[in-house]
């Protein structure tokens, strides 16, 4: 079986599946993208993703590639085609095809619209979570608007490698001031001395993470009670617990930051319960919880 994707109208096997040269994502990274997880045959929080998804596009004038109805029937079918029962299901909107200029194309173009799809080993994520993941921080050099999820991630490349280099997992970002914004690819969370969960507003220094905003319906379900304040580095060093969250990593301890052991060093409770019980939870939470793909 071959991996297939799905390019501007077409499924086309994964290895021969292009984009034009003078693809404004390519070029100039004018494009905006979701990930979304795939789970025993079902989305998980599908129409939250595609509301941010509206989002994004309405914030950079970019129009929608299809409507929902045929959108969410190019994901499952691209699911399909790669038979994932658990994975992960990239799209990827770009404004368009159009000579390079970075003002706007002046005659109207069609976004393009990319769909990938991978499996995922549970397993293996699993253990890591029980393990728990190593951080550094990085200084957070991003633009005034990471509350659009666009393509132009190069700070976060660049964060994430200084983790890969330093033998950690994530790099946790952090202001001028002191506070810490988010993770380079998720956003980050601590719980205090007095078992409060914090986490930073979701303003335009953060991305409005969607396992975010299903773990607060999940928090508030288990009687947890969730303080949306910024937070320092000094904080989450002296915290109780620290995860990171992110459809790729649900809910992921933090053992270390910058060599330096999170209380004792060892996942927390709290986050390994939030972990365990997220998928339950999002599944009542989430609009189209049962959103089998196909
Ligand atoms: N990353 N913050 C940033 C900068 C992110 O890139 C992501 C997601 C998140 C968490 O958002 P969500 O809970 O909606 O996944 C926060 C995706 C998974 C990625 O780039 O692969």
């Amino acid at each position: 079986m071959f991996r297939m994707a799905y390019v501007n109208g077409r499924y086309v096997r994964h290895g021969e599946a292009a984009v034009h040269v003078e693809d404004r994502g390519y070029q100039l990274a004018d494009g905006v993208y979701e990930v979304t997880e795939v789970r025993d045959g079902a989305f998980v929080d599908l129409d939250r993703h595609l509301d941010r998804l509206d989002r994004s596009l309405g914030e950079l004038a970019i129009p929608a590639p299809m409507g929902r109805s045929a959108l969410v029937a190019v994901l499952g079918e691209v699911v399909r085609r790669n038979r994932i029962r658990s994975g992960y299901v990239y799209l990827q909107v770009t404004r368009g095809v159009a000579p390079r200029d970075h003002a706007f194309p002046k005659k109207p173009v069609r976004p393009a619209l990319v769909v990938t799809a991978r499996p995922a080993d549970r397993a293996k994520a699993d253990a890591l979570a029980e393990a728990g993941i190593r951080t550094v921080t990085q200084p957070d050099i991003r633009w005034g608007r990471v509350d659009i999820k666009t393509t132009g991630l190069l700070p976060n490349v660049l964060a994430k490698q200084a983790a890969r280099a330093a033998g950690a997992t994530e790099a946790i970002l952090v202001d001028r001031e002191g506070f810490v914004t988010e993770g380079a690819s998720t956003n980050v969370w601590i719980v205090t001395g007095d078992g409060r969960l914090v986490t930073r507003p979701a303003d335009h220094g953060i991305l409005r993470g969607i396992t975010r905003t299903t773990l607060m319906d999940v928090a508030a379900a288990e009687g947890l009670a969730v303080e949306e304040r910024r937070f320092t580095l000094e904080e989450a060093f002296a915290a109780r617990e620290v995860f990171v969250t992110s459809a790729g990593n649900v809910v992921m301890p933090v053992v270390a930051i910058d060599g330096r052991p999170i209380a004792n060093g060892a996942p927390g409770s709290v986050a390994s319960r939030l972990r365990h019980v997220f998928h339950a939870h999002a599944a009542r939470t989430s609009l189209q919880s049962s959103n089998k793909c196909t």
